[in-house]
Parts: structure tokens; sequence; C-alpha cells
């Protein structure tokens, strides 16, 4: 990846050493009458971004791809139907377009109907149906002569081009229109087309080609992938960051992610070509672009309906830095700032208010009541530092009770690293520091202690981009293996352990299509029909649907060192629920007699959670999408403790009730 040449670490073979001569009867204590620092019960959350087809043929569940006919080449993704001798013509244009943003569209000009003359859309890598689905078609139509066809037929085709499911829309006039109608599919198949038919002379202008699932997560119209949203909703996330990522960059100025453009009606947000389109030679996607279908206000209603604090990040007026690293002059940075003030009135203000009207006109006048804005993602060096200023002296002065997350840059140690650190404790008081570590299984093992030597004050810690890379980062060899994830789950008893510094966590990126991604590994992989979690989608949802609201003293062996031997630890008290809860991965090839003892606990009987296998690269699939899954049983106090035997490369969470 030309992203980052830093941190390629090689991870062939066994992960870790040692350990079949581990003392037996290990203890691990927790004194669970004396709770210390607050947590952020609201501690793991999910990081978005279109990359991997996770937005537009992901999330996003659109079915027709380059439906307003934008793509650099405009028919990209269409092809011509032209059936038993039908005579006519295909034209983009541009004269009398929908609107400004929307220039193109398609001219079906019949000379000859035949059989039927028109266009057929491939989708996403093909169409993903299910039998029974139903299915909005919807097109913008215009007859521009007199006398044009009167109707246009969809039809979806299956296997052997079977016809699945038609739509007719009709009645056509001179003047752009929106028409609609339900489509209902009878077979289920990952890969139908589209086919739109003319079967009367004359000409006919489409835009904005449309086919789209009524069941979507909660029935919401525009809506997003109904399993891609349960996924996230299981893991009962604290916060959802978005856009992302570099998109939020874009390769120059130009490009960059433009929250205003993505609240607009759906046919007058600008399509811009997605970064992720051509970054890596070896996985080209020329069909990549960003729609903004899922825009804005889609992502706080995704938020909202997942139970998540909503936390978007904001241009600072800087193209990624890999790239372009094109910079808005001081002097020119005014727009930038202004729309970061005007995106909080859009989440916050009230209805009356010009942004929150605009919320309102949506179709949500409450306020989502956002704390937490990122000003740049990945940005480094003197330049974010100037800009990051400005940021947030205005924001402040208008917001304080936003908190704000700067960029430590790409890489979690260095000289820039260093730099930015300096900067955020001293001068610029900064809130919240977003760290990324795309490295190394190795290095996960041996970095669970990172954050016991960091300043218990100033600003805290967002582990906002992290994933174990077992080729090297961003390699397309790296694999969502077992590995990986029992060496992400040892690092996270550290975040857990120093949660009165680390205030928030989450993996990236969150998303992959098997048959169109850029990036790997990802925590959810889906296909046009099906999706499932990896290891790590299981290790993240164990530390996030058992996460504390204060500290506990924790001691392996009698001593405070952690971890000791390949085993890790970290332990908590949940005040809401009332659980003292206990966490211990066991990082080597043996299994671990273990004896917890949780003074302060009154509970006989603790719920016990384990996520293990005895092979490091069980990985899951579509087929077998529990491969590696957390399993629940029950385990007895013997004389105040409980005895466990971790299984080999297991993490086990233990849930007893506290006095
Ligand atoms: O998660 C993939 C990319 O990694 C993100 O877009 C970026 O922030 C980081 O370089």
């Amino acid at each position: 990846m030309s992203l980052r040449s830093t941190a390629i670490l090689s991870a062939v073979g066994l992960l870790f050493a040692g350990s079949a001569q581990t003392p037996p009867g290990e203890t691990i204590t927790v004194d669970a009458s004396r709770p210390g620092a607050a947590l952020n019960p609201a501690m793991f959350g999910v990081f978005f971004e279109d990359i991997n087809f996770g937005g537009d043929g992901g999330l996003y569940p659109e079915r027709v791809r380059n439906r307003s006919f934008e793509f650099t080449e405009p028919l990209y993704g269409w092809s011509k139907v032209d059936q038993g001798g039908a005579e006519g013509e295909l034209n983009i244009r541009t004269e009398g377009a929908l609107n400004a943003s929307n220039p193109h569209y398609l001219r079906i000009r019949v000379y000859s109907p035949g059989p039927g003359y028109g266009v057929t859309n491939g989708g996403f890598r093909g169409i993903g149906v299910e039998s029974g689905a139903e299915f909005v078609f919807s097109a913008y139509v215009r007859t521009p002569g007199t006398g044009g066809p009167k109707s246009l037929k969809a039809s979806l085709l299956g296997g052997g081009n079977n016809v699945i499911g038609e739509a007719t829309l009709a009645g056509f006039s001179s003047q752009w229109r929106k028409y609609e109608a339900t489509m209902r599919v009878s077979a289920t198949t990952p890969r139908a087309q589209l086919r739109l038919m003319v079967t009367e002379p004359g000409e006919i202008d489409l835009d904005m080609v449309s086919l789209y699932p009524k069941d979507t997560f909660k029935g919401r119209q525009n809506g997003l992938r109904r399993d891609l949203v349960q996924l996230l909703a299981d893991l009962k996330p604290g916060f959802l960051r978005f856009p992302g990522g570099c998109i939020v960059e874009g390769r120059r100025l130009a490009l960059a992610y433009d929250w205003k453009n993505t609240v607009k009606d759906l046919a007058e947000r600008r399509m811009i070509v997605n970064r992720w389109n051509d970054e890596f030679a070896h996985r080209p996607t020329p069909d990549y672009f960003q729609t903004f279908g899922l825009g804005f206000y889609e992502y706080f209603l995704l938020a909202e309906d997942i139970g998540a604090s909503p936390l978007p990040v904001l241009n600072c007026g800087m193209a990624c830095q890999f790239n372009s690293s094109e910079t808005a002059p001081m002097d020119k940075l005014e727009p930038y700032i202004q729309d970061a003030l005007d995106l909080v009135e859009f989440a916050n203000g009230p209805a009356s208010s010009k942004w929150g009207a605009v919320r309102a006109r949506l179709g949500h006048p409450a306020p989502f009541g956002m704390k937490l804005l990122g000003i740049g993602n990945e940005q480094w060096g003197p330049r974010y530092i100037e800009r990051y200023k400005r940021f947030a002296a205005a924001l402040k002065a208008k917001y304080p009770e936003i908190q704000l997350v700067g960029s430590s840059g790409p890489s979690p140690a260095g000289q820039e690293f260093d730099y930015l650190w300096s900067n955020f404790r001293g001068e610029l008081k900064g809130d919240i520091i977003d760290e990324h570590y795309y490295m190394a299984p190795q290095w996960f093992l041996a970095n669970s202690a990172r954050y016991d030597k960091y300043p218990r004050t100033g600003p805290k810690v967002f582990a906002g981009e992290y994933a174990a890379q077992t080729a090297g980062t961003a390699r397309p060899t790296n694999r969502n293996n077992w590995e990986a994830a029992i060496a992400e789950a040892a690092f996270i008893t550290g975040l857990e352990r120093n949660g009165d510094v680390v205030t928030m966590a989450s993996y990236a990126p969150l998303f992959g299509h098997l048959d169109a991604w850029q990036w790997t590994p990802n925590l959810i992989w889906f296909d046009n029909l099906k999706s499932y979690g990896t290891p790590n989608y299981y290790v993240q949802k164990m530390y996030s649907t058992n996460a504390g609201t204060n500290l506990l003293p924790l001691q392996i062996n009698g001593s405070a060192a952690n971890p000791q031997n390949g085993l890790y630890a970290s332990a908590t008290l949940d005040n809401r629920s009332g659980d003292v809860i206990v966490k211990a991965v066991n990082a080597t090839a043996s299994t671990r007699p273990v004896t917890i003892k949780a003074n302060g606990a009154s509970g006989a009987s603790a719920r016990v959670i384990t996520l293990a296998s005895g092979d490091l690269k069980a990985e899951n699939s579509i087929e077998k999408p529990t491969n590696v899954a957390p399993v629940e049983t029950a385990a007895t106090a013997a004389a105040g403790a409980f005895h466990l035997q971790l299984a080999p490369y297991s993490m086990t969470v233990l849930r007893v009730r506290a006095r």
C-alpha cells in the first residue's frame, strides 16, 4: 500500500512463545470493593468508511450502479439491449439536465422497437435479491418529443435470463418527473440484472434510475441494508465514527468530503469518484464512486438506530497527505471552519435554526445530541497544528460542550507522532487524540502495556483505527484469522486497564465486499446476499457487550505485572448491571488452569463467555459464519473463587454479581 510503508512486520508461523511450561494453578485476583477510575461505558464503537464497497454496493443497498450516469464513463455499468432486430440509439446528454449537480442523463432513441430496445444494468457485481422481496423501481423520466414512448418496462433477469420481477412506469410528459412502481421478486440470486425496455418508437430520457429494497433496517426509506446494520447493532457500539478515513481528506481538496452536499435531495447530491477506486494497483475498482445516497443525515440516523453516539470527522483544509497533500491556505480556511460550525447546528440546533431546519425537513426535528467531532483524519505536521488551532478556537468559542478529536498521524510512534502529541498536550490542550495502528499480531501482543505509562491528565486517547495485519500493513494477503484476533484481544485488555486514559476504541476498516474489496483485513465481510462477523468482530463484541463503568484493581499471581507469560487480564465493575467483569486472554498454546477471585463479589455462580480456537489460522466465512464465535457457559464458585481452565488461544469473560 502506498499509504504506509513503515510498520510492515512479518507474521509467519506460531505467534506465542513459550507456555508449555506455564505454572499449574495461576490466580487472577480482583478487588471489587475498591472501584477505581470511571470508564467510558461507550468505549467500544465502530469506524465506518466507504471502502471495500462498504457504502455504495454495501450498507447503502441501492441495486443500480451508476444510477445517475455521472461516472467518468457515463455509460459504465450499462449495456445496450436490441432484441430481435430492434433499432435505436443510446446517448448521454446534458441539455435540460435534471439539475446542476446531476448534469448527465441517458436518452434512449428508438427507431424500430421490435420486441424491445433499451439497456441493462449489472448492479454492484450483480444484483442480489431474495425470493419474495419487494423493491421500489423508480426513475426520473421525460419524453422530449411529441408522441414519445408511453411506458418503460423494467425486468429483473435471474439465472438463464429468466424474468424474476417486473415493474412498469408510464404516463410521461415533456417535463422531468419521478415515477415509481413496486417490483416483487420471485427467485433468489446474487447476480440478477436489471433490464429497461422501450417498446414504442420515439425518445425517452432517464436519470436517477433506482431499484431500492423496501426491507431496510427499521424499514426506513433510503434506509440501510438490514443484515449489515444488524451486525453493527449486535455490537451495541458506543459510538459511530463516519465518514472515514481517508475519504474525509480526498486525494485533492476538490474531492474532499463535503457534508453539505450529502444532505440535499438525493437527486441533487453531486457524485464523485471514490478515492479507493484506484488506490491499489493490485486491486483496481474502476466502478467505485460515491453517490452520497448514504450521507450525513443517514449516518446520524444510523448512529441513533444502533444506539451509538455520532462522531463525524471533517476535512480540516488538508487533502490526503499520502496523495496530493494539497492544503487550503490559512486565509482560505474560513469555509472549512464554517462547515464545522454549521455541522454542529445541523446535528444539535433547534429546528428553527438554519441548519436545524434542514435536519427537520429531512425528517428529524429533534436534535441528534452530537457530542464529538473529529478535526481532520490522519493528518500530521505543523500545517495540521496551525489549522487545528483555528478550528478549535472557533468551535470552543461557540460550542464548548463539543469534544474535539485530533489526529496523531498514521503511525503509533515516531517523530511525527511525538510532535503532534506534544502540541496537543501543550498549547492546544486537546480533548481526545486519535491513534492508529495497523501492525503485526506480535506488535499487539507486545504492546498491551502501551498506555500504562501515559500521563493520567491531559488529552484522552481514541484508539480510532486498529487491526492486526498478518502479512503486512494493508497487504492483500492479510487474513481475518484467529491469530490476528487473539492478538487484538490481548492488546485490548491493556486499553481497558487504562480506560482512564483510553476513552474510545474501534477496529478498522469495518466492511469488505467479498467480490469488490480493496483493503484487508476487515471486521465484517459480505456478498450481495449474506454477511458474517470475523473472529476479530467477535473479539470487539466480547468487549463492547461486556464493558464496565469503573476500573477494578487486578493482580495476576499476586503481582500487578500484566501480562504474565502470555496471560493478559483486565477487570471492571459495571454499576448498571451490578456485575464484576473479568476478562482473561490466554495467548499461549497450553490450557491454563486459572482461579479467579473477585473480592467483594457475592454471586455464587458466574456467566462465562469464551471465544477460542486451537487453530490460529481459523476464520469465519459465508458458509461457516460462526466457526469462531463466543460460547456461554456457567461456573459455580468454590470457596468464593471460580476455577477455570482457560483453553489454548482463548479469550474468556467472567461476569459475577458484585456485593
Ligand atoms: O482504514 C483504512 C485507512 O487507513 C483509513 O482510511 C485511513 O484513515 C488509514 O490510513
